[in-house]
């Protein structure tokens, strides 16, 4: 556990609650090493049953650290182990996955959601998948997944022209499952945990399996996208957007 992520087992539920509030839970190594041993070991434990992410108030998570891309790409590196290592564990993700969206969701904050099989959102939940506006490409799958959910004009209106869009949106979407105020966003996912945790545990895993498909095809696509990811961390058009969003407020 580091500080920016807290993982607590509660009876059945483990939360992995993401807190680096001062810079809205944007993702570092270190959080995506905590997370993936989390949803590691959760996945062996016979205790848990169902797990819980969440963010704070204000955001649940805006992304990868942008600091940590600019690192890649004057290293000429792609998308970070650690990175890697969660996206192939969040589409393994051996038991079910609750989120409580509050505050903005951006990139992987948003594409993580996809993974998950039941979404709580805020009322003022902000999404967005701005990989095309930083010189990149749509990562963790979701090149796969979102047309697969909203069909693909849909999909590249999000994911290539990187339109936000808000909870009420992203429930007709298919993304989000319920849409209450922001004081109910946990006690609404834990509500749904504390359910999913309440079934039986074989025929809820043989349901998700059956429901989410085939996860070699996802680990695939994740993989090719990535490839794609690190070719556009070295370019021109992604260096000068995370310069200029560090830049921003100088
Ligand atoms: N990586 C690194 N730092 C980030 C970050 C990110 N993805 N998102 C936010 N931060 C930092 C900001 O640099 C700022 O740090 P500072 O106070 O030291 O300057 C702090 O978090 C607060 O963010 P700020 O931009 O002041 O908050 P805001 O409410 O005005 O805007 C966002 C929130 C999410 C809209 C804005 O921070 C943003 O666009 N972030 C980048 C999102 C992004 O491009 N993610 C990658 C997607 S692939």
């Amino acid at each position: 556990m580091t500080g920016h992520v807290i993982v607590t087992d509660h009876g059945p539920i483990r939360i992995l609650r993401l807190n680096r509030p001062d810079k809205k839970n944007a993702l570092t190594d270190a959080m995506y090493e905590t997370l993936s041993e989390a949803l590691e070991n959760a996945a062996v434990s016979k205790a848990i049953r169902c797990m819980v992410i969440a963010g704070g108030p204000a955001a649940f998570t805006a992304g990868a650290d942008v600091q940590d891309f600019l690192h890649a790409a004057q290293h000429m590196e792609g998308l970070r182990p650690q990175a890697m290592r969660f996206l192939h564990r969040i589409a393994h993700a051996g038991k079910p996955l609750v989120a409580a969206v509050q505050g903005v969701a951006v990139g992987i904050g948003t594409t993580l959601l996809l993974h998950c099989d039941y979404v709580v959102a805020a009322v003022d939940a902000r999404f967005s998948a701005p990989f095309v506006n930083l010189g990149l490409v749509p990562e963790a799958g979701s090149s796969l997944l979102m047309p697969r959910l909203m069909g693909p004009r849909r999909a590249f209106e999000l994911l290539v022209m990187g339109h936000p869009f808000d909870a009420d949106e992203a429930k007709a979407l298919g993304l989000v499952n319920a849409v209450v105020p922001a004081d109910e966003v946990e006690p609404e996912a834990m509500k749904a945990a504390r359910q999913i945790a309440a079934l039986p545990a074989e025929a809820v895993a043989a349901s998700r399996r059956l429901i989410r498909g085939s996860t070699a095809e996802i680990v695939r696509r994740i993989d090719e996208e990535s490839e794609i990811f690190k070719q556009r961390l070295k370019s021109v058009e992604a260096k000068a957007a995370f310069e200029a969003f560090l830049r921003r407020k100088g």
